[in-house]
């Protein structure tokens, strides 16, 4: 897919370097390249976008906690790699940030804590103030709607988080919206179902035969749990810099809401068919508790895409799980090898 150049109002500041910026680092952006993206927290989605836009010949610089994952994103990939604590964020990475034209904020809030980030707000806008950023893009999550009763909720309706990791994430959604527009940028919360793809996947699980997480046996009590793949969250970002909306806040999902179960036992038949024999137990069960029932029962909702779909122009490349896994699975020559 072909990434158009931003024009009117969003036009790039042609070589200006913001006030009290650091000077250019070698691999750092070039302030002359319309197309620069800074993408703060390179995890799995981070990563994905990161290539993607590379390909299309983005300059693309981003942040990561360990110097090993440091080294391979610079030396393998060509990434421009940061290594950066949102807990204490260093004026010198924000001041790159804002060489940029576009920002992705990609790390989670903490428990107990909140948006990292957001913590350092005032300092954050100051830096940020004046520079070339444009766009900007928070990861969010469904979690925010909290209990719906399995009712289909679009983006208006009312987000009544009941956990903690929800009331997080809704406070964070209006922080970096608040942050956003005061610097004047096209500012969007995208709330992101489960994410999966090559490497994360109930056909990864299978086939490593890994315990599940405590948010995963959760789910594994609901009837609708809403899912994305990778691949599509890269698409709707890429659609939301390509276009202007009126819109803040998408919802990012497939059209398939369904239970955990479903989708994993759809993986096994996917593994047991391309691999015969392969499955010898099955480890998805054995550490649910009594609290992740109840912790999962209290989610249900069934999250409705029709905005993303409409006004950004998406056509999911996985519209389903089964489309999702089978293009995983397909992609898979030797899985055994890695283990
Ligand atoms: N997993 C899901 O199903 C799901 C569903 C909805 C929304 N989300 C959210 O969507 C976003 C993208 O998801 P993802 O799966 O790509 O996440 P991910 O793989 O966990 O990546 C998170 C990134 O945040 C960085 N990070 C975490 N804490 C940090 C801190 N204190 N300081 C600096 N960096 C920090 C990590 O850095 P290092 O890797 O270097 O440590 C990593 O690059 C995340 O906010 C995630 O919580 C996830």
């Amino acid at each position: 897919m072909e990434l158009c150049q931003i024009s009117g109002q969003l036009a790039f500041k042609s070589g200006h370097l913001p006030r009290n910026s650091v000077t250019r680092m070698t691999g750092a952006p070039d302030v002359k390249s319309p197309n620069r993206i800074f993408i703060t927290g390179m995890g799995f989605v981070g990563q994905a976008l990161a290539i993607d836009l590379k390909k299309q010949g983005w300059d693309v610089s981003g942040t990561c906690t360990s110097i090993n994952k440091k080294k391979r994103l610079a030396e393998e990939m060509g990434f421009d790699m940061y290594l950066f604590d949102a807990n204490e964020p260093d004026l010198a990475t924000i001041d790159v940030m804002k060489f940029h034209t576009h920002m992705v904020v990609s790390i989670p809030p903490v428990t107990g804590f909140g948006d990292p980030m957001l913590q350092h707000e005032q300092l954050l806008r100051k830096a940020l103030l004046g520079g070339n950023l444009q766009w900007l893009c928070y990861l969010s999550s469904t979690s925010v709607y909290g209990d719906c009763g399995g009712a289909w909720v679009d983006e208006d309706y009312p987000p009544n988080p009941t956990r903690e990791v929800g009331k997080l994430r809704l406070a964070a959604e209006k922080g970096w919206l608040q942050l956003g527009q005061s610097l004047g940028l096209s500012t969007k919360v995208f709330r992101l179902g489960g994410i999966y793809g090559p490497g994360r996947s109930a056909v990864d699980t299978i086939i490593k035969q890994e315990a599940l997480s405590k948010s995963q046996r959760m789910r594994g009590y609901r009837q609708f749990t809403s899912r994305i793949h990778v691949e599509d969250i890269c698409q709707a970002i890429e659609a939301s810099i390509r276009m202007s909306s009126s819109r803040e806040i998408y919802n990012i999902v497939d059209d398939d809401p369904s239970p955990r179960e479903a989708v994993f036992e759809y993986a096994r038949d996917l593994v047991d068919r391309k691999w015969p024999g392969w499955i010898k137990q099955s480890s998805e069960k054995r550490e649910s508790t009594e609290t992740d029932k109840q912790d999962g029962l209290l989610g249900e909702k069934r999250v409705c895409n029709a905005h993303m779909k409409k006004e950004l122009g998406v056509r999911l490349l996985h519209p389903s799980y089964r489309s999702g896994l089978q293009n995983i699975i397909d992609q898979m020559d030797k899985p055994f090898s890695t283990l």
